[in-house]
């Protein structure tokens, strides 16, 4: 059972990058698979950005789900990114994914969320007051909310996650880069958890919306970051599960901030991170 959502308050911090990374860089587990869900209710930009169908996604999953949903079913309503990475697509057009988060986000996430074998993470968009998606959002395991750690989006984000936290089994932060303010500080003003940094890498983004492919392996600064805080969080909600990723894997290398062609001991899923697409106690670091 696990839902994660991605969440932002003020500005575009990278919540979308942030769930993709982290999907994608999620762990393989034994007996488990994982899956991508947009839940934004500003509307889905993966199927446009790797040019999958519209369908089928979010609006056929909701369409499904009004005769009661099935566990097999789910698959129907996804497609892969680059890389493989299972993933239910939202329409880009905003009236229609609000409208299928106002009719369904509470029944959708509490059954995604209840699933005893697929790990969930899901980019739920800005989540202000009268967001449709704020019933999906709570029915995760965990809420995080994306910030770059500035005033200007730590203050926001802090007093949203304070209320969001009543209805949330847990929320925490997903620091974007380590300036102005360290996590530390953050946790301290704040008295909310940094669950994870990712690396403010903007090529390493660019990378991933790109598609990069395959064959490059590369590991990014943000693709490792996100493997840190997958991999905590995946030990953090399935605590002894078997890791079925290569066992050198799961540490970093150090100096792979550039392109290594060669087979670099990056885990598999770190790889599919960087084919489009790859660890937290919850408080991973930037690299
Ligand atoms: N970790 C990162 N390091 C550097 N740049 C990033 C990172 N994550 C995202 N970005 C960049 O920030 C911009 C916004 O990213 P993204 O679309 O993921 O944000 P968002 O919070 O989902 O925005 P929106 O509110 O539009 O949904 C993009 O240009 C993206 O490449
Ligand atoms: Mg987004």
């Amino acid at each position: 059972m696990a839902l994660v959502c991605f969440a932002s308050q003020k500005g575009s911090p990278g919540a979308t990058m942030s769930a993709l990374a982290v999907a994608a860089a999620w762990p393989n587990l034994a007996g488990r698979r994982k899956l991508l869900v947009e839940a934004d209710p500003d509307g889905g930009v993966l199927a446009v950005r790797y040019r999958l169908g519209r369908e089928p996604g979010l609006l056929s999953l909701v369409g499904a789900g009004r005769g009661g949903m099935s566990r097999d079913g789910l698959w129907n309503h996804t497609q892969r990114l680059p890389g493989g990475l299972p993933v239910v697509v939202a329409p880009d057009r905003p009236e229609q994914t609000t409208a299928a988060l106002t009719a369904s986000g509470s029944a959708l996430g509490e059954w995604l969320q209840s699933l005893d074998d697929v790990d969930v993470i899901a980019d739920v968009g800005r989540l202000g007051v009268s967001s449709p998606a704020i019933p999906f959002a709570t029915s995760a395991d965990l809420l995080l909310m994306v910030a770059r750690p500035t005033a200007a989006q730590i203050q926001p984000g802090a007093e949203r996650l304070a209320t969001l936290a009543r209805s949330t089994k847990h929320v925490g932060w997903c620091l974007i880069g380590t300036k102005p303010y360290s996590a530390e500080e953050i946790e301290e003003v704040h008295g909310i958890r940094v669950v994870g940094t990712l690396a403010d890498d903007p090529k390493g983004a660019t990378a991933l919306e790109a598609g990069t492919s395959q064959h490059r392996r590369v590991r990014s600064p943000l693709v490792r970051s996100a493997a840190s805080l997958a991999g905590a969080m995946a030990d953090w909600l399935h605590p002894g599960a078997e890791h079925l990723d290569h066992p050198d894997s799961s540490e970093p290398d150090a100096d792979a901030d550039e392109p290594d062609d060669t087979s670099s001991g990056a885990t598999e899923s770190e790889e599919a991170a960087e084919g489009i697409a790859p660890e937290t106690p919850l408080a991973s670091e930037a690299s």
